[in-house]
């Protein structure tokens, strides 16, 4: 995959002074594990990111409304855990590890978007590890590390993330890993007008990924949707299939133009990547794991803009989707 330096204008530093006030108010909080849908407390981190002002902070906030033509933004210079355990061999959480990047990651997240998980996914974490799983290498998901390919989050689903948080714990230490993003902001204009015409037809099918177990999704989308100057944008060629050819020349032209537009970074302990899922697919370069304890580790969260009309697909007292619930949504 080749790619372009994301520009300047979509990465952020945070300042020192805005570091320090996250890792306290992070610290204060870090008694409890918030990734667990049943003891993450909404109030104690909305609380905690009112509190939080500053440059960076606002630049989060107002990409919750409009986002950027990349539909990315790469932060620099999180609070960084001072002690890290090994790598989690399976994606699990350490019981060793103290939660405090865990009460960052859910307090950036709150600035921009309402978390949320799926019951059927990674035990419903709410901030889920994503870490190279020995013997999982080829899979099209988190777990893999072979090249994974562009995809729109969890498009697949009832109820997709309106924006993902993913935040470096430990970075690939060949820095082989790219992370990368292409926006349909950045090739509209390239397609022509037939193609975005046969994009608009519901003529793709796609079906849900490995990492959602047996539970098994499958619906019938349009790759892009126009409301108003806004335009949406659902994107996985692994796992999308044409129903005719026609449908198929127009997926092949818009994921040639979209490899042409594709910004990336190898991402380091410090840094998160907050990604529009309604403009922008994301993908990974292959990379070498070693199953050391000290290969790449980064921390996941879903955000909604609002989960308000979904409540009620959610197990009580959480904010995790139940499988069982969201089945009436399935087609
Ligand atoms: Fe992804």
């Amino acid at each position: 995959m080749s790619y372009k330096a994301l520009p300047k204008s979509v990465q952020l530093n945070f300042s020192k002074s805005e570091a320090e006030n996250l890792l306290l108010l992070s610290a204060n909080l870090a008694q409890h594990d918030f990734s667990s849908p049943y003891l993450y407390d909404h109030n104690a981190v909305g609380n905690a990111a009112e509190k939080l002002s500053g440059p960076t902070f606002d630049a989060l906030r107002n990409f919750a409304s409009g986002s950027n033509r990349f539909g990315t933004l790469l932060l620099k210079g999180l609070p960084i855990d001072s002690a890290l355990p090994e790598t989690p061999k399976f994606g699990g959480r350490p019981s060793s590890k103290v939660p405090v990047s865990e009460v960052s990651v859910a307090i950036l997240g709150c600035l921009v978007g309402d978390i949320y998980s799926y019951g059927d996914e990674k035990e419903g974490l709410l901030i889920q590890n994503i870490c190279p799983v020995k013997g999982m290498e080829h899979r099209q998901e988190n777990t893999g590390s072979s090249f994974l390919e562009f995809h729109t989050e969890d498009s697949f689903h009832p109820i997709p993330p309106d924006f993902i948080l993913l935040n470096c714990l430990r970075g690939d230490r060949k820095k082989q890993a790219i992370t990368a993003t292409a926006s349909i902001y950045n090739v509209l204009e390239t397609l022509d007008d037939k193609t975005i015409s046969q994009l608009t037809q519901p003529n793709f099918i796609i079906r849900s990924s490995s990492s959602f177990g047996e539970s098994s999704y499958t619906k019938c989308v349009q790759i892009l949707s126009f409301e108003g100057n806004k335009v949406h944008m659902v994107f996985d060629p692994s796992a999308m299939i044409a129903t005719d050819g026609s449908s198929a020349a127009a997926m092949k032209c818009l994921h040639k133009v979209l490899k042409k537009e594709t910004y990336g970074a190898c991402l380091e302990p410090g840094h998160a990547l907050l990604i529009d899922n309604t403009k922008a697919c994301h993908a990974r370069t292959h990379f070498e794991p070693f199953y050391d304890g000290h290969d790449r580790w980064l921390q996941r969260v879903f955000l909604s803009r609002s989960i308000n009309s979904f409540t009620s697909y959610m197990t009580p007292n959480t904010r995790m989707i139940d499988p069982l619930k969201v089945r009436s949504l399935c087609a």
